[in-house]
This record gives C-alpha cells, structure tokens and sequence, in this order.
C-alpha cells in the first residue's frame, strides 16, 4: 500500500468534501501570512514530500482504540505541550519515549490490558493562542503560535508567519518518527530493559523505588516463561512495540498539503500523524478545523472543555463519526480540577444515550493552568491528579468507561510543574523552566500519574 498523489479521486469520503473545502469555512487561530505568494510556493513542496505516516498503520490505531472504547486497552497519549527546532535533540526524544514506556509499563501492569501509546511528537508544533496579538511597550506583534508558524523572540522578524518554517517542521518530524520507529522496533522497548528505562533523577524517589519493585516482578515473570520456551525470539511482542503519533491539527494549510490518498482503500488520509485532533478553541460546529478532519480516515481526537454542550458535543460526533465507527474519535475532557463533577457527566450521559463510540480521554492539563506568585504559567502537581480522580469517579457513577490519558509531559527533569514527590515549589519553577508553551510534568511527575492511575485500573 502507497498513499498516491492528492490529485486522485476518492471512493468513500463524504461527496462534498475535499482537502480544500475547508476553506470556506470560518477558520480561527491561524495568522496571516505576509507573503501569500511564498505560502503557495512551500505548500506545493509539501504536497510532492513523502507521507510520514502510511494509512495502514493509521487503521491498525484505529482498531487498538476500538478496544479502548469498551475497555479492553487504555490510550496513554503524551509528549510536549509545543514541539521546538531550539530542543530538538535525540536524546530528548529517547527521554520522553523512555518515561512513555514506562508509564505504559506501570498501567499495563496493574490493568492488566494493553496501553495505547501515542507521542504528542514528530509534528506537535503549531499553537492556539488566547490572544492574536502580543504588545510590550506600545509594539504589537503577532502572538507566538509555535515554531511551525512563527519564532517565539519578541521581534517583527520572528513573530510574522514565515512558511518556511513548515519546511523544517517537516524535516524534524520525520527525523523524530525515524527515531521513534527504531527506539520502539529495534530492541530499546524490549521488556528485558524495563529496569534500564528508570533513570537516575527518578530511581531515587519514592515513586522510582516503587517503580524498581514492579520491574523485578517483571523481570521474574520474563526469567519464568524463558524457562518455558517463551522468549522475544518466539515472541517479537516482548522485544518490540507499537508507537504512535499525534499532534493538534491546527495549520489547516501543512495538513492539507500532508493528506493523500490511500491506494488500497481509496480513502482520504493526514499522513502527518496517526492521530490528529481538534483543539477546544477551534471545534464549532462551523469550524475549517471540523470540516477538514471530518473528511480524512485517521483516528481523531476532540478537546472538550466546559463550554461545550452535550447537544453540541452529540452534533460534533455525528459529523466526525457519521458511521459510528468505534475507534475512530476519542473525546478528550479538560474540565480542571474541581469542575469534572459539574461539566463531564452529562456529556458522558448523552452520548451514552445515544449509544456513541467514543474513547474517552482524560486531559488534566488544560483545565488546571494557574500563575505563580513569581510569574510563570504553572500548573500544580495535586489538581492534575486531582482531575484524574475525578474523571475515574464520573464514570464510575455513570458506567462509562475512562479509555486514556492526554498529558504534557518531558522525559527530562524540568520543574515547570509545582508539587509532586519532589515537591517542587514556586522558587523552583525558574531552575530549569525550558517549555515552549505550557508547563509539562517532568520525569517523576509522569511517573507518578501514572501510578495513580494504574490504582484506578486495576481489575477489582
Ligand atoms: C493543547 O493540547 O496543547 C491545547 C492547546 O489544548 P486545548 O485545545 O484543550 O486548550
Ligand atoms: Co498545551
């Protein structure tokens, strides 16, 4: 299978839809680029690179995600909250994929069921931004919406959109995604290493020690069945793993020059992803944001905050998932702490009424932003976990299924995030503060989550 040019004709997308028709919708969150003439010029490359991602593989998500939806799996989708070309650096991608497995590890352990593994990396690189336009002393310039648009200096040179820099942000998405193929087929994911991915900073803390517990359990239960014969030669699951990737699909025009038909199935794909998904800034009914990704085959993700309605929300999946097909739309709640209670069951009772195939996916990130006395956009260690509770409780009154966790998070040893075993304070926050964008769970913290999870997991 081959995805083909986008100048093919398709079988089985919606008639009305095409990789451009979106653009007679109303379109939010993307600046105007300066030069049109250079934008077409960069977009016409785009369109002739190669597809990132093969559509086969994209499916082969999808059904893992169907076993999501009727608890059979959990999706642990997670990476940078703004992918950088300063940060790009391999061994910050093996970091983040390294604290992924484990978290993945922890979750499997203690559910008992398979952990979808889904990187926010290799193209999460384009930002929504609260606001257009960003003054200091009385200059406005365009805000800051991720290296894939624009710089994030405070400079006229920097913050108007520059095409280009879809160019590079191509380039480091196949470099990262090469990277990421070989870390989770080339042996770095073999469960044989699970006591190696737990590095130094993290061994020392009590959720490093609890860690280290776990994967002696492991490696007992890996010594027993080589002693049957099982061993990663007879079974490649054991050596291997799969790893996919995501990003918010927000630069409608990158994607459109990504999306290619499938040869095999003559369907529509985003081959810049496995998984895109719609911010909650950009989802209206009317959105360019809706109208593009209605139209191609990937799984897709949906942000749900507290403004969306449960009639809203029901009219949303009936045009992303027209068919109902389970696997293909996974609803991501960011209520913020405190708030889960009050916004996110009548959601889940609606689409439960009405018998809709949805993953739904725990973000307890976006809700739970807050500024420290000392200036920095934080986020604190307890209301994270805090929402996760309380997402695990809806369901449980609602009898729903929780299917995933979206987090921002790093392999390296940030302290953007407050609390935590660490306990890292306001003071702390501006010792290694390196985020593009929001602030991210650092090494322990994502360990630490995920522990917690793996508590509301476990079979009873
Ligand atoms: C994000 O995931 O980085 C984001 C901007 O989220 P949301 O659309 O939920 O605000
Ligand atoms: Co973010």
């Amino acid at each position: 299978m081959c995805p083909t040019s986008i100048h093919a004709s398709s079988s089985s997308n919606a008639d009305d839809w095409s990789p451009t028709s979106w653009r007679k919708s109303s379109i939010r969150q993307i600046p105007t680029y300066p030069d049109e003439a250079a934008l077409d010029t960069v977009i016409d490359q785009l369109s002739t690179f190669p597809p990132l991602v093969f559509a086969g593989e994209a499916r082969d998500l999808k059904s893992k995600l169907a076993d999501a939806v009727t608890g059979d799996a959990f999706l642990l989708q997670g990476g940078d909250c703004a992918e950088s070309f300063a940060e790009f650096h391999p061994d910050k991608i093996r970091d983040t994929f390294r604290v992924l497995l484990q978290m993945a590890v922890v979750m499997t352990y203690a559910a008992k069921k398979p952990v979808i593994k889904v990187g926010r990396m290799a193209g999460q690189f384009a930002k929504p931004r609260s606001a257009p336009t960003e003054t200091k002393d009385e200059v406005e310039l365009t805000s800051y919406h991720g290296d894939i648009i624009n710089g994030i200096d405070f400079s006229k040179k920097d913050r108007d959109p520059n095409p280009e820099r879809m160019l590079q942000a191509y380039s480091q998405a196949a470099s990262t995604l090469n990277l990421l193929r070989a870390f989770a087929q080339g042996g770095y994911a073999d469960l044989n290493q699970v006591h190696r991915w737990n590095m130094d900073f993290v061994a020392d803390s009590p959720q490093g020690a609890r860690y280290q517990a776990m994967a002696e359990n492991i490696g007992s239960a890996l010594e027993f069945m080589r002693a049957c014969g099982i061993d990663a030669e007879s079974s490649p699951q054991l050596h291997k793993t799969s790893f996919f990737t995501s990003h918010e699909a927000l630069l409608l025009r990158y994607e459109q020059a990504m999306t290619r038909i499938d040869s095999t199935s003559g369907d529509w794909y985003d081959t810049s992803a496995h998984l895109l998904w719609i911010g909650d800034r950009t989802r209206q009914l009317d959105s360019a944001h809706v109208e593009f990704l209605r139209g191609v085959k990937n799984p897709i993700g949906i942000k749900a905050g507290p403004s969306i309605s449960p009639d809203e929300l029901l009219r949303l999946i009936d045009i992303l998932n027209p068919e109902n097909e389970a696997g293909r739309l996974t609803v991501i709640s960011r209520q913020g702490a405190g708030k889960v209670h009050e916004h996110l069951p009548k959601l889940l009772r609606a689409v439960k009424a009405e018998g809709r195939n949805v993953v739904w996916s725990c973000d307890p990130m976006h809700g739970n932003v807050i500024k420290a006395e000392s200036g920095y956009k934080t986020r604190p260690f307890e209301r994270i976990m805090q929402e996760v509770r309380e997402f695990f409780e809806a369901h449980d009154a609602e009898g729903t299924i929780a299917g995933g966790i979206h987090v921002e998070m790093t392999g390296q040893d940030v302290t953007e995030c407050i609390g935590g075993a660490h306990a890292i304070r306001d003071e702390d926050l501006a010792d290694r503060y390196h985020t593009h964008c929001d602030p991210r769970l650092n090494a322990s913290q994502s360990i630490e989550l995920a522990f917690l999870i793996a508590d509301q997991l476990k079979p009873s």
